[in-house]
């Protein structure tokens, strides 16, 4: 169970040295447009990241009249320290130094719920394959080591085929459908939970935020073509193989598990039909199942939503935060402030935010 007690923030983006000091359930940011809300929001999951998902390059992310930004939490029993320059990165857990990123995302597994990263029902592949492979290494760590090896080896294979070395790929295209098998497997495994969770009893609540007659389904697309069978290796190098001299013409592996999807559905109605409102609220069920089947596998992940209220009515916000409530999980939210009657009735930490300074408001 992932728990935040103290956070500590020096010089991410807006946000000057201040630390706070968060509820266990529910802390709710409250601030006009500008004041530092979304930065909050990214501070917390590059702790969990040791990236933004906002940006690639460091420099943006440290305050403009700073050479560095820090990070600091106390997380349950660990002690997380993050500090970067525009070209050193270094991180601690328990005053030890770590490399390996899967580390802190197990300490901190974050879910994150914001316009900023996209929803993910009409959201690109990139996005969807984000949460849906981040909900098959919680609940699989060592599904991390599959993933690094695809990675890997198709980098090597678009290299050979850019320099023609049609006699060494038959070895990475052995190495590639292994791996491949071994993600569609854990990908298709993860989603079938998913599907019984949504199921089960205990979500009444969240199947309130549709209509109870409409049916919302989503299906894994493995990014592999229709006559492959995505979970037999055999099968995928067999059509790696047969199929060398027009991946040698394209000079790329165009398929595969890197292009992986998931299609989203209502009432059979594809997700490209769909209003914003309807996709904002299809993706809030996934992401909440997602933590639903998380808890119920004793991985508390702590949720983090950025601009609660906009586009959701005040019964929707209220359903979502009775959710969240019940659940148990450490939340950060904010919010413009227009609706905090609503959310007030749920009795969060309230913060207000600004120009980057965080108060608890009395
Ligand atoms: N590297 C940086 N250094 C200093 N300030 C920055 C940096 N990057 C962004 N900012 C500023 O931080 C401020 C707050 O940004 P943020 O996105 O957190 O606002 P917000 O409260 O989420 O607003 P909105 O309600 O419009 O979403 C902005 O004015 C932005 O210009
Ligand atoms: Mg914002």
């Amino acid at each position: 169970m992932a728990v935040i007690s103290k956070l500590s923030i020096n010089h991410f983006r807006n946000l000057e040295s201040q630390y706070i000091t968060p509820s266990e359930e529910i802390n709710l940011f409250v601030a006009n447009n500008a004041q530092g809300k979304t930065n909050l929001i990214e501070a917390i999951y590059y702790l969990g990241h040791n990236r933004s998902f906002k940006t690639k390059t460091i420099k943006e992310v440290i305050h403009f009249d700073h050479q560095s930004f820090q990070l600091n939490a106390q997380i349950d029993n660990n002690r997380i320290k993050l500090e970067k320059t525009k070209n050193k990165n270094t991180i601690t857990i328990n005053q030890q130094r770590i490399s390996n990123t899967s580390q802190l995302s197990q300490i901190l597994p974050i879910q994150i719920i914001t316009p900023d990263k996209g929803f993910v029902v009409n959201g690109t592949p990139k996005n969807k394959r984000s949460y849906l492979d981040w909900g098959v290494f919680h609940v699989k760590p060592s599904s991390v080591k599959a993933f690094k090896t695809y990675n890997k080896v198709l980098k090597n294979i678009n290299t050979l085929l850019v320099r023609n070395k049609i006699d060494e790929l038959d070895f990475w295209f052995l190495a590639l459908a292994e791996a491949a098998a071994k993600i569609n497997q854990n990908r298709i495994k993860y989603l079938q939970q998913l599907k019984q969770t949504v199921f089960s009893d205990s979500l009444e609540l969240l199947s309130t935020l549709i209509n109870p007659l409409d049916q919302f389904d989503y299906q894994f697309s493995s990014g592999w073509p229709k006559e492959v069978d995505e979970t037999n290796q055999q099968s995928i190098y067999n059509y790696l193989s047969n199929n060398t001299h027009h991946l040698l013409k394209v000079k790329h592996l165009n398929y595969g598990s890197h292009k992986a999807s998931i299609r989203f559905s209502l009432n059979n109605k594809n997700e490209c039909f769909l209003s914003r409102g309807e996709q904002k609220t299809l993706s809030i069920i996934f992401w909440l199942t997602q933590v639903l089947l998380l808890v119920n596998l004793k991985t508390k992940p702590v949720v983090l939503i950025d601009d609660l209220s906009s586009e959701l009515d005040n019964k929707k916000i209220n359903v979502i935060l009775q959710y969240l409530k019940a659940l148990k999980v450490q939340t950060f939210m904010t919010d413009i402030g227009h609706n905090l009657d609503v959310i007030k009735s749920i009795n969060p930490r309230i913060f207000q935010i600004d120009n980057g300074v965080i108060k608890v408001k009395d």
